[in-house]
């Protein structure tokens, strides 16, 4: 039987990967050595704008960033014309905070990334500098009206983040979330929050999802700038050890209890924090949210060892086809 995904509402940037999935934006943790891992084993691989952060008075290092991963991604497509990567996303944070997004536009138009992922509010000229270099724009949305927003305001395709998600996270179930997009959208569309296996990504097929965006699991790969003991952390957790807060940002998101713990706080009875803290300024709102309160997503009990990033796309690429098949012989006869 020959297998073949319908892609004929998908933008050409979107079509033809191995797999349907996007490695999605993580906040430090995704650096060039990870986005490249993604890519080339045919997986939409993605940073923050953010996360390349020059010391005061060097060179942009998000140019930097961008040629080594235009320059080795075209090495690899000379080298296998039969393999080749898959394109690589960039995420802008598109809040009224973050100084940085006028120039990191300009670099990014320059270097004609291919796939632009937006988060924290839709901006017209932001799909604007997308479009006026051929990228297609994926928003990150909660809910089913700040998704109609965005696509008033020009963004092609929409990712929706459910309950469950690493990050900040939204509170509807996937279910309803997607069902509730679909019924007036018909462009690209993604599912994000806990998709560990393949199973889950089938599941999120099934429910009308082009894609599904996966992060943490990347956590916890070799490639992943992130310390050791956060990628043990993400392997011995489930989705029981995780917390949903406001305190970090001043936005909902889900964080490893445990992470909490260790910064001295008790998980189970944090207070809540206002949006108004939120300063993406310096490139986030509280650099400790990040880097001592550990971020992650509930569905972590799928990962069980630190592996490369080639390694974890092949389980999932494994486990989709074996449930897809095991599925579609329901149908059959
Ligand atoms: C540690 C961490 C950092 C994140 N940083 C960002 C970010 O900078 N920009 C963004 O758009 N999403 C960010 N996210 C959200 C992810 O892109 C994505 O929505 C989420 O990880 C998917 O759910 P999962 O972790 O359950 O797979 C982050 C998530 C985590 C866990």
């Amino acid at each position: 039987m020959v297998w073949k995904r319908d892609e004929s509402h998908l933008p050409e940037q979107l079509r033809g990967l191995r797999l349907p999935m996007i490695g999605s934006p993580l906040f430090i943790i995704s650096v060039p050595e990870l986005v490249i891992a993604q890519c080339k084993a045919g997986i939409i691989g993605s940073f923050p704008a953010l996360n390349a952060r020059e010391a005061e008075g060097e060179p942009p290092l998000l140019e930097a960033w961008l040629k080594q991963i235009t320059e080795e991604l075209d090495r690899h497509n000379q080298e296998n014309p039969d393999n080749p990567a898959a394109p690589f996303a960039v995420n802008q944070i598109v809040h009224r905070s973050n100084a940085r997004l006028e120039r990191d536009l300009e670099i990014c138009t320059r270097w004609k990334v291919p796939v632009w992922i937006t988060s924290l509010g839709a901006r017209v000229e932001v799909n604007e500098a997308a479009h006026s270099c051929g990228g297609v724009v994926l928003h990150d949305v909660i809910n089913n009206t700040f998704a109609r927003k965005a696509i008033e305001k020009g963004a092609d395709g929409l990712i929706a983040v459910a309950a469950g998600a690493g990050g900040h996270a939204g509170q509807q179930s996937p279910m309803a979330l997607i069902r509730e997009i679909r019924q007036w959208f018909s462009g690209p569309l993604a599912l994000s929050g806990a998709i560990a296996c393949g199973e889950s990504l089938l599941a999120a097929r099934a429910m009308g999802a082009d894609f599904g965006y996966v992060g943490s699991p990347f956590i916890a790969t070799h490639e992943a700038n992130a310390q050791e003991d956060y990628k043990r952390m993400i392997v011995e957790s489930g989705a029981e050890d995780i917390v949903y807060s406001s305190l970090f940002t001043g936005v909902h998101g889900n964080y490893l209890k445990k992470s909490v713990v260790r910064a001295g706080m008790d998980p189970d009875n944090l207070p809540s924090a206002d949006a108004s803290t939120m300063n993406f300024g310096d490139g986030s709102s509280k650099p400790k949210a990040w880097k001592e309160i550990w971020g992650s997503g509930q569905g972590i009990g799928e990962v069980t060892e630190i592996v490369h990033a080639a390694d974890l796309v092949d389980r999932i690429d494994r486990e989709y086809r074996a449930a897809g098949a095991k599925l579609a012989a329901e149908f059959i006869g």
